[in-house]
């Protein structure tokens, strides 16, 4: 794998579209790396410190595809290390940040508050001076869905100010936003806010709830369901959400834009179960639990806004995605059965 003593040559950026990645070993920006270099003149950077929310093995295999590619590079630094990665960025020209890396999952942060904003919000900020020191003119940030907390009024649209978080995590995410907001307003930078709803698929963090419960599924071993069942989800494959990122890497308006990139179809979690079982083809065995704290009741994104300005509509149902999941989950040669 390539490290940063040889990060893509000069000669090649002119003619080169160049993006820098953070958190691209994990989920969502290891997906994001692979379609950028499937693209013809392309190069990626990728920054991640390999954090141990889960495991390195899962992120380090998650990088296998593109480890080889030539236009491919590793830092392997924490993003919080700003003059270290300013130092050794400075003679590269990058097209984009696209800003993934993040401590994620919503009931972790409650115990641990100081770990994610230190990497949420004071790692944004070390990432917008980088980005200001490097010139940098497009800055996309991973938000989230959870922004809008328990804001009632469903479907969430992005001008609805009464954000409602209920989580450190969500108001870490609203943090990175709003420092976006002050660059965009003070330095000319373009910042997108897009915000995630529940994204599956191929790789999927161990700690979410799909890969969480196909993990007990295949096992044989009991669903903890929290609530009654009726809490509903935007769950939103990786095709799409990386169709969302592409568009808005297209995207040519100025300053602070925030958007929803979601399926815009919430689903109830017994009917997420229920096809989860028929994706495995096992059935699911149940232990009812209360409710969690931080956990919000529903997510549902109104898609008017990015289905407008960037041309974003999602595709993919949720039985193909999840027929897609359980291909590569049970293609793992660890698993269980
Ligand atoms: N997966 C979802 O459902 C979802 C929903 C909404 C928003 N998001 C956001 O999307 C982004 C990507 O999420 P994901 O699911 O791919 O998570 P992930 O944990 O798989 O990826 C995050 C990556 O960031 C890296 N990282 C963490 N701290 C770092 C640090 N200090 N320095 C450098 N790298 C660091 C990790 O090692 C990891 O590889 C996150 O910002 C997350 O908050 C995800």
């Amino acid at each position: 794998m390539r490290k940063r003593t040889d990060l893509i040559g000069l000669k090649s950026q002119k003619t080169m579209k160049h993006f820098l990645i953070t958190g691209g070993a994990g989920f969502i920006g290891s997906h994001l790396a692979e379609r950028l270099l499937s693209m013809p003149d392309t190069a990626v950077t990728v920054i991640d410190n390999f954090d141990d929310f889960y495991s390195s093995s899962q992120k380090h295999a998650n990088l296998q595809t593109i480890s080889e590619h030539p236009h491919f590079s590793l830092i392997e630094a924490p993003i919080t290390h700003q003059n270290y990665l300013t130092k050794i960025l400075r003679n590269q020209h990058f097209e984009a940040i696209i800003h993934l890396a993040a401590k994620a999952g919503v009931r972790n942060s409650i115990d641990s508050t100081k770990e994610y904003y230190d990497t949420n919000v004071m790692g944004t900020l070390a990432l917008l001076e980088v980005t200001r020191s490097l010139s940098i003119r497009k800055f996309i940030y991973a938000s989230s869905s959870s922004v809008y907390g328990e804001n009632p009024n469903v479907p969430w649209r992005e001008t609805d100010t009464d954000l409602q978080p209920i989580s450190p995590y969500a108001s870490s995410k609203i943090s990175g936003e709003m420092l976006g907001r002050t660059y965009a307003h003070l330095h000319g930078i373009q910042f997108l806010a897009l915000r995630f709803f529940t994204v599956y698929g191929s790789r999927q963090r161990p700690d979410l709830a799909i890969h969480k419960f196909a993990d007990l599924i295949l096992n044989g071993q009991p669903i903890v369901l929290y609530g009654d069942g009726s809490t509903r989800r935007d769950y939103t494959h990786i095709s799409d959400i990386i169709t969302g990122i592409e568009q808005a890497l297209q995207y040519q308006g100025a300053g602070f834009e925030a958007f929803n990139i979601a399926s815009g179809k919430p689903v109830t979690l017994q009917k997420l179960v229920s096809s989860l079982e028929v994706a495995l083809g096992r059935e699911a065995i149940f232990v009812h639990r209360e409710e969690q704290p931080g956990d919000v009741f529903q997510t549902y994104a109104d898609l008017s806004k990015s289905q407008q300005l960037l041309g974003y509509q999602p595709t993919v149902s949720l039985e193909e995605g999840l027929r897609e999941f359980v291909q590569w989950k049970t293609a793992l040669p660890h698993l269980t059965l």
